[in-house]
């Protein structure tokens, strides 16, 4: 590949946590050789009500998989008393910026400790007490991470669901956990849209999940809403009528922390179970070292907190460091193209993790947005989520970063809990595109597709994880059988990721994507499986098969082949009913970008879609359709590039 590499700026290097890839790479070779000693050692950055028997216990073919076995600890004590324990209760926990750019609040870590202890009490007196589950349907203000630090103490287990989803898919994930209370807030604002319906969709979710006993409702923006008397209660009126003290409960290290829905290739979204004491440690650390960061920096992730990114990357990974951070309400395009930059300027963040997506949103525009603010306060720029090609990582590195911020590409997923293959950004000389190299006790191996771990390199293949990390998901929630069955059983003795990557001949990984049927639309995860069944529910569709295709904001757009029942014809209210139907039984990020109507989908004789053929015809790749004698109807494929609907 031989890709030109940017080396660390010096500056940086020189006050690194990890200042060489000599440093790195010795310690990597020790974190693998001593994983128990090395994760102990590192065990001891957090606080413990009691220390672990055992540091690890893992088996990949049950799987089990434990860490600090025995400990004992309190996530929100973590992330809040330590540090004020420690004289930084003055310490700004989170600058909250508003939708509005006349909008905007802080919240230092005393104020957090109040508000957090005060909301525990609130839960406590909703019955709500260890091992519940407690669903959060929010949009980015502070009372988000609020509540899941007051469900960490009192050791109840959240469960955030992104605030775009639908009611249906709401319903769905509060009944697979089978919460009992429900935090929404009144209605949301995001960009121009000034009233996005939280409570009125709970409302309707809430009607068919009888699990839930009582809601919680932020009031945001003063909308009217209907609350139901005793059920629906204000969260203003119930945190000033109790104490502001809370005990943190002494959790096990094993203990659920939280679930987090996420799709993949079957239609129904899983519940990543993660718990307390390895996740904690595990976002903690990898926070500390990718970042570098340091008290005096200022740090942003423009992630949303209803995803993985803003559990571990705004709440969990700067709270336990006592970082001070900026969660922003709003879009990057509103009020203009700028805001992104206006709010660097403004805060003066030092630290910026975002989107490959955004970024390429923002190019687009050109320069000047970028240009004509401040953005001189920044040290490290990060991206997650999705592959960065070459052009945006270049327009990150000059326009951003002016050439003196090393991008840390971060490669992780749900179910890892932290950030897995990634620069350490005084350390390790970077390359556009790539993820670089393993995070400490991490060893990532490529496959073949019989299993065997394929050495040396310059080599494609599929990514699997050899041993375990702290970070990673211990089940599926209330389904053991498919946590084995999706990671573990494809290639015995291995975690499966699910991506392709390349290594080059440096051993740097380029992750290629997924190889399975999910798409990464925008960063957001979604499973081709799930499209299908909502598109196969609007009246008049017979059958619909979805892929992805490369998409120049997105990095991949959804597209769909959709072929109707006999005597309904293609029209525009048909493909606006797809439209609705999708957004009510998803959201509307999982909406095809495209739709093709079509006679008939390029089945094997078994009946099986052969996607390949669809993928190909979606990306224009007509050249070469290989192998098409195994269809059913071999002549479907012409039909499907002619694009006769008939
Ligand atoms: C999938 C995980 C990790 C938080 C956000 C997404 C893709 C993630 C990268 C990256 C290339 C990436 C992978 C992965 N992905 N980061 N830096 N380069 N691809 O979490 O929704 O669980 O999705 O996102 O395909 O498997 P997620």
């Amino acid at each position: 590949m031989n890709k030109k590499k940017y080396n660390p700026p010096q500056k940086l290097s020189l006050n690194a946590n990890y200042k060489s890839l000599k440093d790195y790479s010795e310690e990597h070779k020790r974190s693998l050789k001593e994983n128990d000693v090395f994760w102990s050692e590192k065990a001891e950055r957090i606080e413990w009500f009691k220390k672990w028997k055992k540091v690890s216990d893992i088996d990949f073919t049950l799987p089990k998989i434990e860490w600090f076995i025995g400990g004992k600890l309190n996530v929100s004590y973590n992330c809040i008393d330590r540090h004020i324990k420690n004289g930084k209760g003055d310490a700004i926990a989170f600058y909250w910026e508003g939708n509005d750019p006349s909008e905007s609040k802080k919240l230092t870590y005393n104020q957090l400790y109040d508000k957090v202890c005060r909301f525990s009490n609130v839960l406590k007196n909703l019955n709500i007490s260890k091992g519940d589950r407690v669903c959060l349907y929010m949009q980015m203000i502070p009372e988000l991470p609020i509540a899941m630090l007051s469900c960490a103490r009192i050791g109840a287990v959240h469960s955030a669901v992104f605030g775009a989803f639908s009611s249906d898919s709401l319903r769905d994930r509060i009944n697979d956990s089978k919460c009992k209370l429900l935090i929404t807030q009144d209605t949301g604002v995001r960009g121009t849209k000034n009233n996005i319906p939280m409570k009125s969709n709970a409302d309707v979710a809430i009607e068919q999940s009888p699990s839930i006993e009582n809601t919680i409702v932020v009031m945001r923006t003063g909308e009217k809403v209907h609350m139901k008397n005793k059920r629906d209660h204000w969260w203003h009126e119930q945190i000033d009528s109790v104490k502001p003290h809370c005990e943190p409960e002494h959790m096990d290290a094993e203990d659920p922390l939280f679930i987090l829905y996420t799709s993949g290739s079957t239609g129904t979204p899983k519940g990543v179970m993660h718990t307390t004491g390895g996740y904690l440690l595990y976002a903690d650390y990898t926070f500390s070292s990718i970042f570098d960061h340091k008290s005096s920096d200022i740090y942003w992730c423009t992630a949303d907190i209803g995803w993985i990114t803003g559990h571990s990357y705004i709440t969990y990974g700067p709270l336990s460091n006592c970082a001070t951070s900026v969660i922003f309400e709003g879009v990057p395009n509103y009020p203009d193209f700028g805001r992104f930059w206006d709010i660097v300027d403004k805060y003066q963040v030092s630290l910026f993790y975002t989107a490959p997506t955004a970024l390429r949103a923002l190019m687009k525009e050109g320069d000047s947005w970028a240009q004509s603010r401040d953005l001189s306060s920044l040290r490290v720029l990060g991206t997650v989520g999705e592959p960065i090609k070459e052009p945006e990582w270049k327009w990150y590195y000059k326009i951003i970063g002016s050439k003196k911020c090393p991008i840390v590409d971060t490669w992780w997923q749900t179910e890892t809990g932290g950030i897995m293959i990634s620069p350490l950004p005084g350390a390790t000389p970077t390359k556009p595109g790539s993820a670089t190299l393993p995070f400490f006790g991490v060893d990532p191996v490529l496959l073949d597709e019989n299993g065997n771990e394929i050495i040396g390199n310059n080599k494609n293949g599929l990514l699997a994880m050899k041993s375990s990390w702290p970070g990673q998901m211990r089940t599926v929630y209330g389904d053991h059988q498919r946590f084995k069955e999706t990671y573990f059983t494809q290639f015995k003795g291995y975690y499966f990721t699910g991506d392709g990557a390349k290594r080059d001949e440096d051993g740097y990984y380029f992750i290629t994507g997924r190889v399975d049927d999910v798409l990464n639309v925008s960063g957001h995860r979604i499973g081709t499986a799930e499209v299908e069944g909502a598109i196969g529910k609007a009246d008049g569709v017979a059958e619909a098969a979805v892929v992805g295709y490369n998409h120049d904001i997105k990095g991949q757009g959804i597209y769909a082949f959709v072929t109707l029942m006999t005597g309904i014809e293609v029209n525009s209210a048909i493909e606006m009913s797809i439209f609705k139907t999708v957004t009510k039984e998803i959201g509307p990020h999982a909406k095809p970008d495209k739709i093709q109507f079509t006679s008939g989908l390029p089945k094997t004789r078994s009946g099986k879609i052969m996607r390949r053929i669809l993928r190909n015809i979606a990306n224009s790749n007509l050249e070469d359709m290989g192998d098409i004698s195994t269809l059913a109807d071999p002549s479907v494929v012409d039909k499907l590039i002619k694009g006769d609907q008939k």
